[in-house]
């Protein structure tokens, strides 16, 4: 039989081992501190499906090499028309409120002879790529802020993607059209 003496020991060692344990798992947990996630739970992967109703979801943007892999030359065509009130599209053709056209896919920003650019286009440069152009038609003001182009922008993407397609004939050496993604389906948003 173990007497209370032994026993107390053997409470006393465990109890000991057990206060060192809480006390390293302290200090450890002040050192080793485990960032707590920004976010709670799981991200749900939801398909946008356009919601019903009055408050429609904006449109999703879809990237500009896909709509244009589906782009309508003939239909450019027509929304060009937008544009001719300002610019000559036909190759050597006069700068009118705003520059020729011709071949501008590609050209380099603010170049074209003879026009006087505003300093905001002189103050960006590079080439008018199609992701670029893109982006100036749906907005001038956004891409290019205190551009002289007075227009509103285009706010249906397939517009100006149809648009683009159209310029982009309109040259000595139209533009490889960019790549989409395999498949055809737009890359998943991060
Ligand atoms: C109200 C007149 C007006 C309309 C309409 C207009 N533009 Fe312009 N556009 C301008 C002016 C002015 C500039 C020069 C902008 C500057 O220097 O900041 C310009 C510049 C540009 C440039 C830059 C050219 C270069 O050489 O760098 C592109 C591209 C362009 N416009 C495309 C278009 C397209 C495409 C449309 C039709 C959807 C259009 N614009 C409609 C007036 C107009």
């Amino acid at each position: 039989m173990m007497d209370s003496f032994e026993l107390n020991k053997i409470l006393g060692a465990i109890l000991g081992t057990l206060l060192v344990l809480l006390s390293v798992n302290i200090v450890a947990g002040g050192i080793f501190s485990v960032p707590k996630p920004a976010k709670r739970g799981y991200d749900i992967a939801v398909t946008e499906t356009p919601a019903a109703g009055p408050a429609a979801a904006p449109e999703p943007e879809v990237p500009i090499a896909q709509l244009l892999a589906n782009a309508d030359v003939k239909k450019g065509e027509t929304v060009a028309k937008k544009c001719m009130a300002c610019h000559d599209l036909h190759k050597g053709g006069p700068n009118k409120v705003g520059p020729d056209l011709y071949g501008v896919v590609g050209r380099e920003r603010g170049s074209h002879e003879g026009f006087s650019y505003s300093a905001a286009m002189k103050g960006k440069p590079g080439k008018w790529t199609f992701e670029d152009l893109n982006h100036f038609l749906t907005s001038p003001r956004s891409f290019i802020p205190g551009t002289a182009m007075a227009f509103a922008g285009i706010s249906k993407a397939s517009e100006r993607a149809d648009l683009l397609a159209y310029l982009n004939t309109l040259s000595d050496n139209p533009q490889p059209l960019p790549k989409a993604e395999a498949g055809g389906q737009p890359a998943p948003k991060q």
